[in-house]
């Protein structure tokens, strides 16, 4: 269903291309999404999400976005990109510390034209700080003058989750060209609303495609109660007919190798092995990972081999150069730097 809903209509369909070396050394057939194609701000999927939010700022005569995230945020990357596109201030403000030199997505929030504002913890609930800290920011903005919009973690609200609404019937419809009506949909799940988007538009339109979430993150009983009132929030807000069946999530957690965004031998393997086989970069916090938890599924049986899989590529890519992981992929990678 199409929702009367202003979007900003900038983004084209994002391609799906056949893995061939992937696949073969798998034994499933493997696609890739493209969503890390999506135009600017160097791609990802928050920009689907936020040509919505976006566009609700604009139609609020908002001239600021402030949103959150860690300091390395994709999210606050693409929200920098689109405020920057569209000549509006924009703020993202991290409970983080500063990890000594500016590179990666804050270099690149810094080029959009974006304040940076990052506090280290007191030791209290990160939710808490940030609250506190979006608050008094937005206070010293709006005595400026400004107009400021603010963007939940992710852009993981209502009206974010109809990007990745849409995504499930540009995907159904694209599977289905391919002859693959019935592939397992692989995606990521961090803040849940690209996982929400897909299930809802998915069950929405009754497509075939399977959609199986891997977590970043830890995700347990609390996690998946968010998700079912993030979907039945949606559906609600939305109208949607359909029931929103927690039993029909179907996620992966047991790929998180140790918390959010650590560093990890197997995430950094699965990111050299599409890179070196297919030419594709991924990144070490959410689709490496991600990655890297397809092959442990396929070795372990729960892909069956032959397998239609569609892998959502989210972006992320800045990620690479983050301080933490870029020293770590150093060491493996100097043996072939040959210094004369
Ligand atoms: C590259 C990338 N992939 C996946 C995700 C997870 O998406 P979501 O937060 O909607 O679960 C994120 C979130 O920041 C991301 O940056």
């Amino acid at each position: 269903m199409a929702f009367d809903i202003d979007k900003l209509h900038i983004l084209d369909e994002t391609p799906i291309h056949y893995l061939p070396s992937m696949s073969r050394a798998l034994g499933i057939q493997l696609f890739m999404k493209r969503d890390d194609l999506t135009p600017f701000g160097a791609g990802g999927n928050k920009l689907r999400k936020l040509e919505y939010l976006v566009k609700d700022a604009m139609n609020k005569g908002a001239t600021m976005l402030i949103t959150v995230g860690g300091g390395q945020t994709n999210h606050g990357r693409q929200t920098a990109a689109m405020a920057a596109k569209y000549g509006m201030k924009c703020a993202i403000i991290a409970i983080d510390e500063y990890p000594g030199e500016l590179t990666a997505n804050m270099l690149l929030d810094r080029l959009f034209g974006c304040e940076l504002i990052l506090k280290k913890s007191d030791g209290r609930p990160d939710s808490v700080q940030l609250n506190e800290l979006v608050d008094s920011v937005t206070q010293v903005y709006e005595k400026k003058g400004e107009k400021v919009y603010f963007i939940p973690m992710g852009g993981s609200n209502a009206l974010g989750a109809l990007g990745y609404y849409d995504c499930a019937i540009e995907l159904d419809r694209q599977a289905k060209e391919l002859g693959i009506p019935k592939a397992r949909v692989i995606d990521t799940v961090g803040s849940q609303g690209t996982f929400s988007g897909l299930y809802l538009g998915l069950k929405d339109i009754k497509s075939e495609l399977h959609l199986t979430g891997i977590a970043i993150m830890p995700f347990n009983e609390k996690s998946l109660k968010h998700l079912e009132k993030h979907c039945n929030e949606v559906k609600d807000t939305f109208g949607l007919d359909l029931t929103v069946d927690p039993s029909e999530f179907d996620i992966e957690t047991g790929y998180v190798r140790g918390g959010y965004n650590l560093p990890s031998k197997e995430v950094r393997d699965a990111v050299k092995m599409v890179a070196s086989k297919e030419g594709i970069l991924l990144d070490p916090c959410y689709t490496g990972k991600a990655m890297a938890g397809v092959i442990d599924m396929v070795f372990e049986g729960k892909i069956q081999q032959g397998e239609d899989v569609i892998f959502i590529h989210t972006g992320g890519m800045p990620g690479l150069y983050t301080p933490a992981h870029r020293v770590e992929f150093e060491k493996e990678l100097m043996d072939g730097v040959h210094i004369l």
